[in-house]
């Protein structure tokens, strides 16, 4: 049972909860002083006394022991679309071979605002790659090989197409208003609706070349096990959808690993599925309830980059990246670097799949899902439609992938009920080395949890969530980073590889290496992030739901001498 898209609300402001004040809060202290005016005050809709102990507890422990008091004064705006004018040649490293990812500009073309196509347009429908016959395949072979043989400054050109994710990720284009900071799509809350319009107008410019206003993009459906193997269809080196930077040892029949951490496990085909059904389990239901788990943290004007991904980026999405990435490369190029990503094909059918399953989770929670917030709504961004011309878009103006004539094969959602099988936890190993500390080796740290034994109701208001802190990798352009977050690991062990598929598995930090602004103030490329795992469910599981304190263990499985942790606490989202 696929969901159908659900009419989206697109509701301006929902009732200003203790949650966002608390969120606006504590952004306000990161924030420059040059602001625009914040168009809706809290306040307005707010009226009662706010205890700071509830926003403390609704945001987190020790996140929210940091808060500034001047909530209630918080100005901020949504992320503006770039000025093209303005894009700075990222400065990658001599390894790249490729480093400009500005866009064409034409001077005099004038900015269009999206208008979504009239509702008789009929609706493209996205295969499952690994199912299309073979008219379907010379179709979609035309028209990237005509995409390809466009000049090269034209904005519609294979070439363009993939530097503008470069562009959007490698810090090229400046913050309207703000030119110490770059744009960033990634590991904050504009990552799925960016990419639903990356792959959206993709697709429109291929149907076009076709002539083929029904022409719709297949979707690697590496969630199902019919399509855990890099698709058939991208792996014909005579195929205008071939790229040689891949790794060689992930080539069809082999399986993708959605934990993939550098290393292939060596473990029988029907495991992996099941890990892999787990992990889709874990990121699409049991951790995935509340809305900023899912989407990723607020990040609007002014706002440093990276303030925290949903965990559905680190894993699949990121894992996917790196797993088909060649080691042989500098930087992991093709897919294991976001500057270089989208040079290989098959980028766009990975986007399928995440775009899709974005619309899954929406469908499988009644009632909108949607952050109401304004800074989210109208954060916009530009494209270059079928006719080359330039399209500011708002992520309101994408969440109903009806209204812009698109939707998907129904395949099924075989990890539905891929709940990890409960044991009985045996008794947790002890606490290992302190935060903050590099993750050269695993660190096991005591945590409380500020509620014990709650109810039902009280934990589906409120969800559970581990926060990892202060989380730093340092300039890591060529290497992809991956740490484990377990809790009460049995002192008897978890095998490392298939660690992520336990009931113990809070999820994991996999990050794709891109390149940072290297700003003068900042220390030179490094990211700095939080990461969130929604843990009501993991807690019953484990049998510690009465329990005052858990051992979180962060496990290291590449580069964790790239990276610090400066702390893990427990907090609650509503
Ligand atoms: Cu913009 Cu899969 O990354």
């Amino acid at each position: 049972m696929e969901s159908s898209g659900m009419p989206q609300s697109t509701t301006p402001r929902m009732p200003c909860t203790l949650q966002s004040l608390a969120r606006r809060s504590l952004l306000l202290r990161h924030r420059k002083e040059a602001r625009q005016p914040r168009r809706i005050s809290c306040e307005a809709t707010g009226g009662g006394h706010v205890d700071r102990r509830d926003v403390l507890l609704g945001f987190g422990g020790a996140v929210a022991a940091g808060l500034a008091t001047d909530r209630g004064a918080a100005i901020a705006a949504p992320i503006q679309a770039p000025d093209l004018r303005n894009c700075h040649r990222p400065d990658l490293p001599d390894t790249a071979p490729d480093t400009n990812c500005c866009p064409t500009y034409r001077a005099g073309s004038s900015i269009i605002d999206f208008r979504p196509p009239p509702a008789s347009t009929p609706l493209r429908v996205r295969p499952a790659a690994h199912l299309v016959d073979r008219e379907y395949l010379a179709k979609y072979e035309r028209a990237v090989r005509l995409m390809k043989q466009l000049p090269a400054d034209d904005p519609r050109s294979f070439e363009q197409q993939w530097r503008v994710h470069c562009a959007y990720c490698d810090g090229a284009f400046d913050q309207v208003g703000f030119p110490n900071l770059e744009i960033q799509v990634h590991n904050c809350w504009l990552f799925f609706p960016w990419h639903r319009f990356y792959v959206y107008f993709h697709e429109r410019i291929l149907g076009r070349l076709i002539g083929d206003e029904t022409f719709a993009l297949p979707f690697w459906n590496w969630d199902a096990p019919g399509g855990m193997t890099l698709p058939a269809i991208y792996a014909n080196r005579s195929s205008p959808l071939y790229d040689e930077r891949r790794d060689p040892a992930h080539q069809p029949p082999v399986l993708v690993d959605l934990d993939f951490s550098g290393t292939d496990p060596n473990i029988p085909r029907d495991q992996q599925i099941d890990m892999n059904l787990m992990i889709m389990y874990r990121e699409m239901i049991s951790g995935a309830k509340k809305t900023e788990l899912f989407l990723g943290q607020p990040y609007r004007a002014g706002d440093e980059p990276d303030p925290g991904a949903g965990s559905f980026e680190n894993v699949p999405h990121g894992t996917v990246h790196f797993w088909t990435g060649d080691p042989r490369q500098p930087n992991g190029e093709d897919m294991a670097n976001f500057y270089s990503s989208a040079r290989d094909p098959v980028f766009f059918s990975h986007h399928g799949n995440v775009d899709r399953l974005w619309r899954v989770w929406r469908g499988l929670r009644p009632g909108n899902t949607d952050f109401a917030d304004p800074d989210w709504l109208d954060a916009a961004f530009l494209f270059y439609d079928e006719d080359a011309r330039p399209v500011r878009v708002r992520v309101r103006d994408c969440l109903d992938t009806a209204t812009l004539r698109y939707t998907y094969q129904d395949v099924g959602l075989p990890w539905l009920n891929a709940r990890p099988a409960q044991k009985s936890a045996g008794t947790p190993a002890p606490a290992a080395g302190s935060l903050p500390a590099t993750l050269d080796k695993t660190v096991r740290v005591t945590v409380t949890r500020p509620r014990v034994s709650r109810t039902r109701k009280e934990k589906d208001e409120e969800e559970e969530v581990l926060v990892v802190e202060g989380i730093e990798i340092a300039d890591h352009f060529n290497r992809f980073v991956k740490f484990d977050v377990l809790v009460n690991e049995p002192e008897s062990g978890v095998d490392a590889t298939t660690a992520a598929a336990t009931m113990y598995c809070a999820g994991s930090i996999a990050h794709t290496p891109h390149m940072m602004r290297h700003d003068k103030e900042k220390e030179k490329g490094s990211v700095k992030t939080v990461a969130r795992f929604g843990v009501c469910d993991l807690m019953d599981d484990i049998g510690a739901d009465g329990d005052k304190t858990v051992i979180v263990s962060l496990v290291p499985r590449c580069g964790g001498e790239l990276v610090t942790v400066r702390g893990v606490s427990i907090g609650y989202v509503k």
